[in-house]
């Protein structure tokens, strides 16, 4: 498989008045063309930073402090105005906050032709007819009179679907979708997934596909990276992650879902929280809440190591469990 996107050892630092603090802590994830990459954990554990590092967007204080991000073969310079302008041909990206992706003083006709523009070249009047074509694509109606509207005037629901129009604009190579769908009803979310899934096999466009939704993840992604404070802690193809998943934490993910095991009496939420960036444990950040930790576990933080087609970091990755069991 070759790579569209290869992250290493990314390290997020973001400088706060008493000093920094790193919410993304050594992430390396490989994302190949026409494969969809789920990204899950709790809120906070870096899945939004880990995306905006990709597309290199990061407001004051905040940025990649260690790492190097991989493009189609080529190291990103974050620094680089050549790098700028080909992240924006070949990447778009839904944001979980639509109105951080959407600028509120152009109608949203004018920033999805936009879009269009960047990525295919494309004169202006050609732009702004396929910029209608795909706020009809997108499941907006009238978009013909929406194209002229501004952000505010139309829904939430609309706003998102809007962001996804100007995303897909111009077919990216890369989409980095951070929780693409949750502000949506369910027959449209429905729809958008179709549109994105069509757009992968036609195209070959990879995806970073965020999401907390583990049923969503279990039907979309190919694989999964389960990330916990900072950290990727296990990796594998969503199959395997779903059957046997060899984290403590992911088992806690899924043991905590109802939806999984028919036979399952009762649900068993994670006891404790996430520690706080500024008080990081020294060891393996999930154990102080995990049910099998060791005194290594307290002090030497695990590396993600290769495990049957996947990758865990734990000191102590579960067995699989058996029919039986
Ligand atoms: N600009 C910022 N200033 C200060 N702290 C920030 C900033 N951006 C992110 N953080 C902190 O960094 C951590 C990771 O944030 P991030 O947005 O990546 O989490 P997330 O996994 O996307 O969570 P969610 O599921 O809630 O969207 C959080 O503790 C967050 O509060
Ligand atoms: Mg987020």
């Amino acid at each position: 498989m070759s790579t569209l996107l290869d992250i290493r050892d990314l390290t997020v630092r973001i400088d706060l008045a008493d000093g920094p603090v790193f919410p993304v802590r050594g992430v390396s994830l490989a994302l190949g063309p026409g494969e969809t990459l789920g990204l899950v954990g709790e809120s906070g554990c870096g899945k939004t930073l880990t995306c905006l590092s990709v597309m290199g967007l990061f407001g004051r204080r905040v940025a990649i402090d260690d790492g190097e991000i991989g493009f189609q073969g080529a190291r990103l310079d974050p620094a680089s105005r050549a790098d700028r302008s080909r992240r924006a041909r070949g990447m778009g990206m839904i944001f979980q906050n639509p109105m951080t992706g959407l600028n509120p003083v152009r109608t949203l006709g004018w920033q999805v032709a936009e879009a269009y523009q960047i990525r295919t070249g494309s004169k202006r009047r050609a732009a702004n007819a396929r910029a209608v074509e795909l706020l009809d694509l997108v499941g907006i109606p009238e978009p013909r009179r929406r194209a002229r509207d501004f952000p505010h005037q139309i829904s939430g629901g609309q706003q998102q679907r809007a962001m996804i129009a100007m995303a897909i604009a111009g077919a990216p190579s890369l989409l980095v979708a951070d929780e693409p769908t949750t502000a949506l009803d369910v027959t449209v979310q429905a729809q958008i997934l179709d549109l994105l899934s069509r757009l992968q096999r036609e195209i070959g466009m990879g995806m970073l596909f965020v999401t907390h939704d583990l049923g969503l993840v279990a039907e979309v992604a190919d694989r999964v990276a389960v990330m916990y404070a900072g950290r990727v802690v296990e990796l594998a193809s969503a199959a395997d992650l779903f059957a046997r998943p060899r984290h403590p934490y992911t088992r806690g993910l899924l043991d905590s879902l109802p939806f999984l095991d028919d036979d399952v009496e009762r649900l068993s939420p994670i006891l404790g929280t996430v520690p706080s960036l500024r008080a990081m444990p020294a060891g393996c950040a999930f154990a102080p809440r995990c049910p099998h930790a060791s005194t290594t576990c307290g002090r030497v933080a695990p590396e993600l190591t290769s495990l049957e087609g996947g990758a865990v970091a734990c000191h102590h990755p579960l067995a699989v469990r058996t029919e039986a069991a």
